[in-house]
């Protein structure tokens, strides 16, 4: 069976990318990219789609009134492309409780920063002023609390003297792309398990 993932970006798209190139090189089997969808007309994320011939949309906020009404919209998408995985890969806006119950346990998001520490936007440089020595990305499921859903993989980084956080971003960056592909990979071999908070990964 093929897994059919829809990727919600707003953005440059890295993550997106690097689920792209798994696949393709049959790093990640049994899967497709069924759709990007985006937010902003000119994010870079859409390009990434063309290149790679996925269909890309670009679903505008100013054609909707409430934020409930974008995400029908985006459901109806989700739907229509027969979405088994919806990834968040640099999106910029709070799904709906509709859409999160819709695709209960099957949407993921990336956080760079080693939750529950540094919530929310600008995690990087949240890291950097507070002093942490280390900080790092997690990739979890999505529930209606921000940045709460359960852990499916941490990935770890030092955070050095001289670090603003633009190094430090860039640096995660590389150990974020590789999070996301090694997650996406455990999704679509059916080897995540929940129980209650806790992800547990099956031999
Ligand atoms: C990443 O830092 C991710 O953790 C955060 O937004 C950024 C998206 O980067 N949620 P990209 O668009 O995937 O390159």
């Amino acid at each position: 069976m093929t897994i059919k993932i829809s990727v919600l970006v707003s953005g440059r798209g890295t993550n997106l990318q690097s689920v792209i190139d798994a696949i393709e090189n049959k790093d990640i089997r049994n899967a497709e990219i069924a759709c990007v969808i985006s937010d902003k007309a000119e994010a870079f994320a859409l390009k990434r789609a063309e290149k790679h011939g996925i269909d890309g949309v670009f679903v505008n906020p100013a054609n909707f009134s409430s934020r409930a009404e974008y995400d029908d919209k985006m459901l109806e998408i989700l739907k229509e492309k027969e979405t088994d995985l919806v990834l968040l890969a640099g999106y910029l806006r709070i799904i709906s409780d509709s859409v999160i119950e819709e695709y209960k346990n099957r949407i993921i998001n990336i956080h760079p920063s080693l939750l529950p520490s540094f919530k929310g936007l600008n995690a990087q440089k949240q890291a950097v002023d507070y002093g942490v020595k280390f900080t790092g990305c997690t990739v979890h499921f999505v529930e209606p609390d921000l940045d709460a859903g359960p852990i499916i993989l941490q990935k770890i980084i030092p955070v050095r003297e001289d670090d603003t956080a633009e190094t430090l971003a860039e640096r995660l960056l590389i150990e974020e792309n590789k999070a996301y592909r090694e997650v996406v990979k455990l999704f679509v071999d059916g080897k995540l398990e929940i129980d209650n908070r806790k992800v547990r990964i099956k031999e």
